[in-house]
């Protein structure tokens, strides 16, 4: 904390990294966050004298600023009217479908767009009522990209950061949003603009180009000052996301979590082969691709389903949302399928746990799986791939990734990479993972785990604020 009582560094997210809970007796419960923002900045911000600005996941919470996880966290209350048209609406029925490829049909309602704008503001003012004079103050996602903005109109004093976390799409879907102007006009209030992908930054400065009059160099947008001339500079670039990989590897080696991982695979039977997919259900994810190869793999027998099973973790989420309630049933329609075609007393082919689970129960399903599945239609990066990887201290298992995830830029030299819609090509790859013999394994998965535990979380969050700190300040420019 500065002298002046505020933060020298302020996280804005969406969500904090708990969510609140009412238990049957009035009282309340905090639970961790779903999600891979959550799973990469609490290190960060745990090792960080920092506030953490964000939801606390329910409806008309007034819950006053308090001490958690080692974090100082401020909760914003959002109305249940809120949730609906700020985060169920505009955040995860207009900008998450049409930020991942328009997989599902992005919906387009003034009134969501009203509330996005309201909610977007009342982040900027209490982040801004927790920053020091001259503080970082770190804004995430797609669900605040008017913060920037908003911050700078009151604290023109910060340097403001921006990570987006999910991709940015090219500008011809992009331009479909009746809004475009207006959220690059927010997210250009930042200083600094962080993207996944090299090419999440590119369709970012092709859409600034083409929908505004910014003029820009390179990765550099110039904004005009208040009497029109050329100003500040905004810089947009990659900086691709980690997880906490040494703490990741150290919770798999414990003996605990290894003595798990075995009566995991005791309790299926002692298989050949364990497959795993672990998402949040979510139909960006490809679950239904991925279920539909491995069910045509038993069909044709290139796998006997006494030797082999899939564990399938698809953790509940934003469950009042028509497509993902829609992807829920065909999701289990089509693993009852799969189940009752194939499955024997004692032996099902496919362990569906519709649940979410602690990290240490994480590790140990990764330590029992010999193939790790994720097979993506469009994600930011997939945080999952590289906690499998962190995992296996034992050089053992094989990653299959899409090709359509940020993790796939880094890791594809040891993964197997499949292009989620090719049905009959992810059906051989999985096949090969099925039958790699150890020895290639290590090989691949060496390559793996260097890159993983050399590009951890510290170093993105390193790397973005020296990036941001190392930029001009206000004072330069007057
Ligand atoms: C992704 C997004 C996060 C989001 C998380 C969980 O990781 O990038 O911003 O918090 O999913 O989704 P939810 O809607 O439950 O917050």
């Amino acid at each position: 904390m500065a002298q002046d009582g505020g933060f020298d560094l302020v996280v804005v997210a969406n969500r904090l990294p708990v969510d609140i809970e009412l238990t049957d007796d009035g009282s309340i419960n905090w639970k961790r966050s779903p999600g891979g923002l959550v799973t990469a900045l609490e290190p960060v911000m745990q090792a960080a004298d920092g506030a953490w600005v964000g939801w606390s996941g329910g409806p008309d919470f007034e819950v006053p600023p308090f001490e958690g996880d080692g974090m100082h966290l401020v909760p914003v209350t959002l109305s249940a009217e809120e949730i609906e048209k700020y985060y169920e609406g505009f955040s995860n029925d207009t900008l998450w479908p049409l930020y991942h490829d328009v997989i599902a049909p992005p919906a387009y309602h003034r009134q969501w767009w009203d509330a996005y704008r309201r909610v977007n503001q009342r982040f900027a003012d209490a982040a801004a009522a927790q920053a020091a004079q001259g503080a970082v103050v770190w804004v995430h996602d797609y669900q605040l990209q008017l913060v920037p903005k908003m911050l700078r109109e009151q604290r023109p004093d910060l340097r403001i950061g921006f990570f987006d976390h999910i991709p940015f799409p090219p500008l011809e879907l992009f331009q479909q949003l009746p809004w475009r102007a207006q959220v690059l006009e927010g997210l250009l209030g930042a200083d600094l603009i962080g993207f996944q992908r090299a090419g999440d930054a590119s369709n970012f400065i092709r859409a600034v180009r083409r929908l505004t009059d910014r003029p820009t160099r390179g990765p550099i947008i110039t904004m005009p000052d208040a009497d029109g001339r050329p100003g500040r500079h905004v810089r947009a670039a990659s900086f691709p996301i980690s997880i906490d990989s040494a703490h990741f590897d150290e919770l798999a080696r414990t003996p605990e979590v290894q003595a798990r991982a075995k009566e995991i695979r005791a309790d299926l039977g002692d298989p050949e082969v364990v497959m795993l997919g672990v998402d949040r259900l979510d139909y960006t994810k490809g679950i239904r691709h991925r279920i539909k190869a491995y069910g045509e793999i038993l069909q044709d027998g290139r796998i006997d389903v006494q030797g082999a099973t899939l564990i399938q973790v698809a953790s509940p989420s934003r469950e009042n949302v028509g497509a993902y309630q829609e992807l829920r049933e065909h999701v289990e329609g089509l693993v009852g399928r799969i189940n009752g075609e194939y499955g024997e007393i004692g032996h099902s082919a496919i362990h569906y746990l519709h649940h979410s689970y602690p990290p240490e129960e994480m590790a140990a399903l990764y330590l029992a799986a010999d193939v790790m599945l994720v097979t993506s239609l469009r994600d930011g990066m997939n945080l999952v791939a590289k906690e499998y990887v962190a995992a296996r201290s034992d050089d053992r298992g094989v990653l299959v990734l899409s090709e359509f995830t940020g993790a796939a830029d880094e890791l594809a030299p040891g993964a197997l990479l499949v292009n989620p819609h090719n049905i009959d090509g992810m059906k051989d790859t999985i096949v090969a993972a099925a039958n790699m013999d150890e020895r290639e394994q290590r090989r691949r998965m060496r390559k793996l785990r260097k890159r993983v535990l050399a590009d951890d979380v510290t170093k993105w969050s390193d790397s973005f604020l020296g990036v941001l700190t190392a930029m001009p300040s206000r004072q330069d420019h007057v």
